[in-house]
């Protein structure tokens, strides 16, 4: 029994065993222990310590006729970290905690040294406790050492071994692309960091290794991936950090077929290994166009129903003015049938009415439908529209649903009734029976409009158009489709990827047309249109998150909590302070100066 000790553990303190490992079968066996002291409590003459290591809790028991090694264990507070010898033995009959894995037995000591010990914490550190985020962040090493936190640190380990796993045996290589990179633009802002050496230049830190991979399929690599760290500065939200990590693939003499039946196997693998979940695949697919129709996002949860119907037909003789203006402009009535929300109160309507408002709407029209009809307009309807509704919606007689509707052009009306689907969702990433409802969505177009009147890539700039798209490509660009594809789950956007372009002429053409002319083009990326023309194979691949994909396994809501050390909403690492502000000294030598406007910020 000593105070703290500030070397190494001697070989006498060894651990024998884990914590969370010793049962009943071990009784009677002398062990050492080392873990954190969680609880102490008195009892009579006898002192009980709960001992935590990553493996569990056990009970630790130390008996008042060794006085001085009773006093001191009555010193140890929660946190204090320790290793103990004693003998296992079983809890009398009235002692054993089923709750425990180790619940059965305890260990009587026989003495003990205390590595270190702990200031009081500023949160209980166990799951019982309830903590505000920003604290957990600041003390990440102490909220890391709750059991939900150790188990999410393991999931992720079990996914990455999984997937290394399952590559490697597929004939995949992992190779690391570099970090410092050339900027190139892929949609997110870079993070910059500027060179020493070669004044007044910047390497950006990757966004993604898209380019790189690329170029090894030039290099007759054939079947790369990495566990790849992507930077991207960009507005955060509950599954985007500034740093993420992708499981990332890249094949070469592919179809897009390979790829997705590559990646519903990997998932396949991974939700069977790691959390014993059976996945049906192949996974339905279903178009850009279909999800943005149906369910009023590229991103659907497919799982929840809610499809939205288009409902034009039922109303283009109806008497309700606000309808039948809009059909005469060439606008659409769509709906869902939303079951559940029969029940709702006027004032929870008004808050999916503000939802339809704030997405472009000018109202939303609800009914409550069962024997009969409940509205505002309902003296509006006729009959026949009412049982349309119903014949539309697959409604029996007598069935009860709320059914709300949304007249104007088809963007709108999809947009604001895909909103409302996603606002009545309870939970997007896992629902209540462990379901995992995957998608893909695939034959996205090539290019959005962006905001200043040109075209933006929907994905990125590599991709290919569909075959039957090509001809469209000088005469209606935006009505190009590409071999995009999207895997998402339960609303969320898991992974996406593409077959890339590999010849010089067809990738100057699609870059021509987001304004990159052929010798910004070379600037840019000479080395990949160059590399094109040393005889570049087909290819294609995907990346998929592994934060989300944990997030999504783990049923949680946002990926923080599967990262070990996150950034908070405003890119900043509360637990270390960065970013921060660096030495005069040090940014001279990278040939930086700080405007005096942002040093007296
Ligand atoms: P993309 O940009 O769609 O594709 O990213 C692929 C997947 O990575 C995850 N992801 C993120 N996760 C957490 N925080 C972020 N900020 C974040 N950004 C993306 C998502 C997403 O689906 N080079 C292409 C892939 C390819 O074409 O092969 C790419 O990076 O799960």
């Amino acid at each position: 029994m000593s105070e703290p000790s500030l070397y190494h553990v001697s070989k006498e303190w060894k651990r024998t065993h884990r914590c969370g490992e010793v049962r009943k079968n071990d009784v009677n066996t002398d062990v050492t222990l080392a873990g954190w002291v969680k609880k102490v409590r008195e009892f009579g003459e006898l002192t009980f310590v709960d001992l935590w290591d990553r493996t569990g809790m056990v009970q630790l028991v130390f008996d008042s006729q060794d006085s001085e090694l009773n006093s001191l264990a009555k010193s140890l507070k929660a946190e204090d970290v320790i290793a103990c010898k004693g003998r296992i033995r079983n809890r009398p009959s009235d002692m054993i905690n089923r709750d425990m894995k180790t619940g059965e037995v305890e260990i009587y000591i026989g003495s003990f040294v205390i590595f270190n010990r702990s200031k009081v914490p500023p949160f209980v550190v166990s799951d019982k406790g309830k903590a505000n985020e920003d604290l957990r962040l600041k003390y990440r090493y102490l909220d890391l050492r709750r059991d939900s936190m150790q188990k999410n640190l393991r999931l992720r380990h079990d996914i990455a071994m999984t997937v290394r796993f399952f590559l490697s045996k597929h004939g995949f290589l992992e190779i690391e692309t570099p970090m410092l990179v050339k900027r190139t633009p892929e949609g997110a802002r870079d993070y910059l960091v500027p060179s020493r050496l070669q004044a007044g230049k910047f390497y950006a830190l990757p966004q993604s290794p898209q380019l790189y991979k690329q170029m090894l399929m030039v290099s007759g690599v054939d079947r790369y991936f990495q566990l790849a760290r992507c930077m991207r500065d960009e507005d955060l939200r509950a599954d985007r950090q500034p740093e993420h990590t992708q499981i990332d693939i890249e094949m070469s003499f592919i179809s897009e077929d390979d790829i997705i039946d590559l990646s519903e196997k990997l998932m396949k693998k991974i939700f069977s290994e790691v959390c014993g979940v059976e996945l049906d695949i192949p996974f339905p697919r279903i178009s850009y166009k279909t999800a943005m129709a149906d369910f009023g996002t590229d991103k659907p949860d497919i799982g929840i129903g809610l499809e939205i119907h288009d409902c034009t037909d039922i109303f283009r003789a109806t008497g309700f003015r606000a309808f039948s203006s809009i059909i005469a402009e060439g606008g659409v009535v769509r709906g869902i049938s939303y079951e559940d929300g029969y029940g709702l109160s006027k004032s929870q309507i008004k808050k999916l009415e503000k939802t339809a408002r704030e997405k472009g709407a000018k109202g939303l029209v609800w009914l409550k439908v069962d024997g009969g009809v409940n509205s505002p307009i309902e003296a509006f309807l006729s009959d026949d529209e009412i049982a349309g509704l119903k014949r539309e919606f697959g409604l029996d007689e007598g069935q009860k649903s709320l059914i709300l509707l949304v007249a104007g052009n088809f963007e709108i009306s999809t947009a604001v009734l895909g909103a409302i689907r996603k606002s009545v969702v309870i939970s997007k990433t896992q629902d209540k029976n462990n379901e995992y409802h995957f998608v893909w969505v695939n034959k996205f177009p090539l290019f959005f409009e962006s905001g200043e009147g040109g075209m933006e890539p929907a994905h990125h700039i590599f991709s290919i158009p569909l075959e039957e798209d090509l001809e469209l490509l000088d005469k209606n660009p935006l009505k190009v489709r590409g071999h995009l594809y999207d895997l998402v789950c339960n609303g969320v956007e898991l992974g996406s990827g593409s077959i890339r372009v590999h010849n010089r002429k067809l990738q100057e053409r699609l870059l021509s047309l987001i304004g990159i002319d052929r010798q910004n083009a070379g600037e840019k990326f000479g080395f990949l249109l160059e590399a094109f023309e040393y005889g570049a194979p087909p290819h294609g691949g995907i990346a998929l998150g592994l934060d989300r994909l944990a997030m999504i396994m783990g049923g949680g809501d946002s990926i923080r909590e599967y990262i070990a050390f996150p950034k908070t909403q405003n890119a900043v690492s509360l637990m270390d302070g960065a970013p921060s502000r660096v030495e005069e000294e040090v940014l001279r030598e990278l040939h930086i100066r700080i405007s005096k406007k942002e040093t007296e910020k």
